[in-house]
C-alpha cells in the first residue's frame, strides 16, 4: 500500500510499504477513505519529538471502512462499518479508561518502559506518533491496523460526509475539551491563542458553550478572519500588544479563561524577546519548548481564572511564571484529548447543525501529494489552514 513515511527532519515521503495485518485478536483493519495532517505532525516533521524512527508511518486523523476484524472484536465492529479512528488508542478495561481518561490508558502503549523513563509514567498509545507513545503505524496510508478496535473507534452515520466527520478523530474533540476545561460561565471572556485548526475548534466550542466573548490571537490574517467568522474578536500579535488589547477588551480585568492552542512552536520574533531566548536555548539543548504563550496567559489572565492548554509541550522549560500562577490562584488544565469522552455528544451536535467542522478545510489532495502538503501547511502557503488527504 501507499503511506506517508517519516525518514528524518523535514523528510516525509509517499512510499510503498507492506499492508497491515491482524496481529492481535482485538485488531481491525480499515481501508482509509480520508485522513488529515495535524499541527502535531509538524512537531514530528521538525524532528522536535524524540523517539521517531525512519520508516514510521505518519498520521493520527483517519477514517474509513472496516475490511477485516480479529476474533476478539466480538461483534463490536464488522466488515463494512464506517468508522472514524480516535488518535488515542484505549483498552476500555484499565482504571484510567474506566474513568474516561482515555489518553492516559494504562495498557495501550506497547512501549511503556520508554515512556516511563521519560515521563515517569506511560500514557496511551497514539497512532503515527513517537515510540514514546507506542510507535504505532499511522493512518496517512491506504490501510490502517486499529489495535483495541472493539473500543478504539467512533461509529459514524452515513448521512454525514467524511469532511463533516473526520475531525472527530482529533481537532474537534481537542478544541471542545479545551473549552470544556474552562468551565465557561455566561459572563466569561475567553481568549484563545493560536488560530490553527485546534484554535478554530476551541473558538467555536467556547461560543457554543456560551462564553460572553471570545478573543482570538494569531498573526495570520486568513486564520484571524476564519476566527472572526466563528464569532471571535481578533488580535494580530504582530500589529498590536496582546496584553494591552486584552486588558482594553476586559476593562483591565483580564480574560477569565485562557486557551493555549499554540504549544511548543510559538513564533520566534524580536518583538517577543523571550521567544528568541527560548530558541537559542533549544539550539543548545537547554530547553525543550518555547512557552511564550504560557507566560503571556499567566500574566494577563484574571485572578482565579483557568489556563487550558491543548497545545502540545514536550519537556523541560525555563521561566515558567509559577509566582504569577500561584499568587493569582490560576488553575492549569491540559493533556492529550480523551477523544471518545466527547464524540457521542459532538456527533449529535454535527447532526443537529450546531457545528460543521468541515469549515476549516482549505486543501484536499491525493495521498501522493502529502509530502508537498506538509511544507505548504508548515509554511502557511496558499492560505493553508487544514489539509485533507484522500487515500
Ligand atoms: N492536546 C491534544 O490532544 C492535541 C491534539 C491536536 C493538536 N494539539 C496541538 O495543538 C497545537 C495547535 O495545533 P494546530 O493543528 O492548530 O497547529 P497549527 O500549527 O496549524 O497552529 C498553530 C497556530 O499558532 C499560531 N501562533 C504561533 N505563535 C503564536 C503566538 N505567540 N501567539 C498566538 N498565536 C501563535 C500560528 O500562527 C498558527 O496559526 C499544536 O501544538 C498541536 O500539537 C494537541
Ligand atoms: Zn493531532
Ligand atoms: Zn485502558
Amino acid at each position: 500500500m501507499r503511506a506517508l513515511v517519516w525518514h528524518g527532519k523535514e523528510d516525509i515521503r509517499c512510499d510503498t510499504v507492506t499492508d497491515p495485518e491482524i496481529e492481535d485478536p482485538r485488531d481491525a483493519i480499515i481501508k482509509v477513505t480520508s485522513c488529515a495532517i495535524c499541527g502535531s505532525d509538524l512537531h514530528l516533521f521538525h524532528n522536535m519529538i524524540p523517539a521517531m524512527l525512519p520508516g514510521d508511518i505518519m498520521g493520527h486523523e483517519t477514517m474509513g471502512e472496516v475490511v477485516e476484524v480479529g476474533k476478539g472484536v466480538k461483534g463490536k465492529l464488522k466488515k463494512g462499518d464506517r468508522i472514524v479512528v480516535p488518535f488515542t488508542i484505549w483498552c476500555g478495561e484499565c482504571e484510567q479508561c474506566k474513568r474516561a481518561n482515555f489518553s492516559c490508558c494504562e495498557r495501550s502503549n506497547r512501549k511503556k518502559e520508554l515512556a516511563e523513563k521519560v515521563f515517569g509514567h506511560a500514557m496511551a498509545g497514539l497512532f503515527g506518533y513517537t515510540h514514546l507513545t507506542g510507535g504505532y503505524p499511522g493512518g496517512q496510508a491506504e490501510y490502517l491496523r486499529v489495535p483495541f478496535a472493539d473500543t478504539t473507534h467512533i461509529k459514524v452515520p452515513d448521512s454525514l460526509t467524511d469532511e463533516q466527520l473526520l475531525f472527530l478523530s482529533d481537532i474537534l474533540p481537542t478544541g471542545w475539551q479545551a473549552a470544556v476545561a474552562c468551565d465557561i460561565e455566561p459572563s466569561d471572556i475567553v481568549a484563545v491563542w493560536g488560530c490553527g485548526p485546534v484554535g478554530q475548534m476551541a473558538i467555536r466550542s467556547a461560543v457554543l458553550l456560551g462564553a460572553k466573548q471570545v478573543v482570538a490571537i494569531d498573526c495570520l490574517p486568513e486564520r484571524l478572519s476564519m476566527a472572526q467568522a466563528g464569532g471571535a474578536t481578533p488580535i494580530n500579535f504582530l500589529e498590536e500588544s496582546v496584553i494591552g488589547r486584552l486588558n482594553e477588551l476586559t476593562d483591565g480585568k483580564g480574560p477569565d479563561k485562557c486557551i493555549d492552542a499554540v504549544g511548543t512552536e510559538s513564533h520566534v520574533s524580536f518583538s517577543q524577546p523571550d521567544t528568541v531566548l527560548d530558541r537559542a536555548k533549544q539550539m543548545m539543548m537547554l530547553e525543550n519548548d518555547r512557552p511564550h504563550v504560557l507566560r503571556e496567559m499567566a500574566y494577563v489572565c484574571r485572578p482565579a481564572g483557568i489556563l487550558s492548554i491543548p497545545g502540545v509541550y514536550l519537556g523541560l522549560d525555563d521561566k515558567i511564571p509559577m509566582g504569577h500562577i500561584m499568587n493569582k490562584g490560576l488553575t492549569i488544565r491540559t493533556g492529550q484529548t480523551h477523544v471518545n469522552r466527547w464524540t457521542g455528544d459532538l456527533i449529535a451536535r454535527i447532526e443537529d447543525g450546531q457545528i460543521d467542522p468541515s469549515f476549516v478545510i482549505t486543501h484536499t489532495v491525493d495521498l501522493e501529494d502529502g509530502p508537498e502538503m506538509y511544507k505548504v501547511f508548515r509554511d502557511k502557503q496558499d492560505s493553508c489552514i487544514k489539509v485533507v488527504l484522500k487515500a
